[in-house]
C-alpha cells in the first residue's frame, strides 16, 4: 500500500511551522552533528543555549579538534553522561586527521566516528547530504506507533525491527533531511507523550491511535529497565570520637558494604518532617526524644534500575537509649578500612573537611 500520504501531508506542515533553530539556518553537518548529539541528552529549550556556547567557542570542526578534554567537558557540564563530551572531541579529530577536515557524507562511513550511531549518522546524511536515511529516536516511534496503530513493544527486538523498516520505507527520497525533522518536529511539539494536540496534527485523519481511542495506549513499551525511587535516610551519629555504622545484609544492593545506619521511607522526609522520621527510629516516639542537629541532602544516587534520593540527618539519641546491637561505633582508622557505597563515601568525605574528621 502506498504510504505517500504521510511525507505529502507531513512536509509542508513542517514547512509551515517549524521552530526556528539556529542550526536549521545551515546544513553545515558540524552544525548538525553536534546539535544532534546535544538534543540526545537534552530538550531543545535548553539544548539551543549549550549548541550556541559550543558554536560560539568552536564555530569549526578543526576549532574543536584542537580542543583541550577539559575545555569540551566544561562546555558540556550540566548535560551529563560526560562520555558523549569526549566522543565529540575524538569525532572532531578523526573529522580532522581522517578525513582532511570535510565530514564522510554517507550513512556507513559517518557511523566510524565516534559516539556516532545509527540515529546520528542518519540525521546527519539526510539533513546535510540529501540521503534518503531514516531516523528513529523516540519522537519517531511515538508518531509511528500513533498513526499506524502499532502495538509492538518499541523497547523490544522485534519493535525496533518492525518501526525501522516502516520509517525506511516512508521516507521521502526527494527531501529526506525535512522528512526526518518532520516526523521528529511533529513528535516534539505536536505528538506530544501526554495530552497531544490532536487538533493541530497535519495527519490527524489519517491516525490509527486517535480514531480508536488509543492515545494514551501507544506507544507501548516492555518496560523491564523501569527505574525505581528509593528514600534512603541516613542517620549521623556519634559516640564521642567515632561514628555509628552498620553492614548491609542480602538480598538487596551493596550486599556486605558499611554504611550509616539506615531509614528507608517511601516518601521524601525534609528537614520539617523529623517529626515523621523519629517514628521509625530506636525507641520510636515513645523512647525519649531524638534531637536534630544537622540535615544534607537530598543527594541523587543513580544506579541502573533505582533512583536513591538520599538525605543524612545528624541526630543526638535520647539519653540512656540502647541503641540496636547491629549498630556499630566505629573510630576512623576502622572507617577507613571498610568498604563503602561511593554514596556514603562522597558523605563521610565531606564531613571530614569540616570540623570532625571522619574519613
Ligand atoms: N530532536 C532531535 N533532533 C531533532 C531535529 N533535527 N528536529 C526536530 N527534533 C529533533
Amino acid at each position: 500500500m502506498s504510504t505517500a500520504w504521510f511525507t505529502h501531508a507531513l512536509v509542508p506542515w513542517y514547512r509551515e511551522h517549524q521552530r526556528p533553530l539556529p542550526w536549521r539556518r545551515s546544513s553545515d553537518p558540524y552544525a548538525v552533528w553536534l546539535s544532534e548529539v546535544i538534543l540526545q541528552q537534552t530538550r531543545v529549550d535548553q539544548g539551543t543555549a549549550y549548541w550556541l556556547r559550543f558554536m560560539e567557542r568552536y564555530p569549526r570542526v578543526e576549532l574543536l579538534a584542537g580542543a583541550e578534554e577539559d575545555d569540551v567537558l566544561r562546555l558540556w557540564q550540566g548535560l551529563g553522561y560526560y562520555s558523549r563530551a569526549r566522543n565529540l572531541l575524538t569525532a572532531a579529530r578523526q573529522v580532522v586527521h581522517e578525513h582532511g577536515g570535510r565530514f564522510p557524507t554517507t550513512h556507513a562511513q559517518l557511523l566510524h566516528l565516534k559516539g556516532v550511531g545509527d540515529y546520528t549518522a542518519a540525521a546527519i546524511s539526510s539533513i546535510c547530504f540529501g540521503q534518503a536515511d531514516a531516523v528513529v529516536d523516540g519522537n519517531v516511534y511515538r508518531v509511528l506507533a500513533r498513526v499506524f496503530g502499532i502495538a509492538t513493544p518499541i523497547d523490544s527486538t522485534a519493535g525496533r525491527k518492525e518501526f525501522r523498516a516502516l520509517a525506511a520505507r516512508l521516507i521521502d527520497p526527494t527531501a529526506p533531511g525535512d522528512h526526518n525533522q518532520a516526523v521528529m518536529e511533529l513528535g516534539a511539539t505536536v505528538c506530544s507523550p501526554k495530552r497531544p494536540r490532536c487538533g493541530e496534527c497535519p495527519l490527524a485523519d489519517r491516525c490509527s491511535a486517535l480514531a480508536h481511542g488509543r492515545i494514551e495506549a501507544l506507544p507501548v513499551k516492555e518496560g523491564r529497565t523501569q527505574v525505581r525511587e528509593r528514600h534512603f535516610n541516613y542517620l549521623h551519629v556519634q559516640a564521642g570520637e567515632r561514628i555509628y555504622v552498620q553492614q548491609r545484609g542480602p538480598g538487596d544492593i551493596w550486599q556486605g558494604l558499611w554504611e550509616l545506619p539506615l531509614v528507608e521511607t517511601d516518601e521524601a522526609l525534609g528537614p520539617r518532617s523529623f517529626n515523621k522520621l523519629t517514628a521509625h527510629l530506636p525507641g520510636g516516639t515513645s523512647g525519649g526524644k531524638w534531637t536534630l542537629v544537622d540535615q544534607m541532602g537530598p543527594v541523587k544516587h543513580v544506579l541502573s534500575h533505582q533512583h536513591l534520593i538520599a538525605r543524612f540527618w545528624r541526630v543526638i539519641p535520647p539519653p540512656g537509649l540502647p541503641l540496636p546491637t547491629s549498630w556499630r561505633a566505629v573510630d576512623t582508622s576502622t572507617l577507613a578500612q571498610l568498604a563503602l557505597p561511593r554514596l556514603l563515601e562522597r558523605y563521610l568525605e565531606g564531613t571530614a573537611s569540616e570540623s570532625t574528621r571522619l574519613l
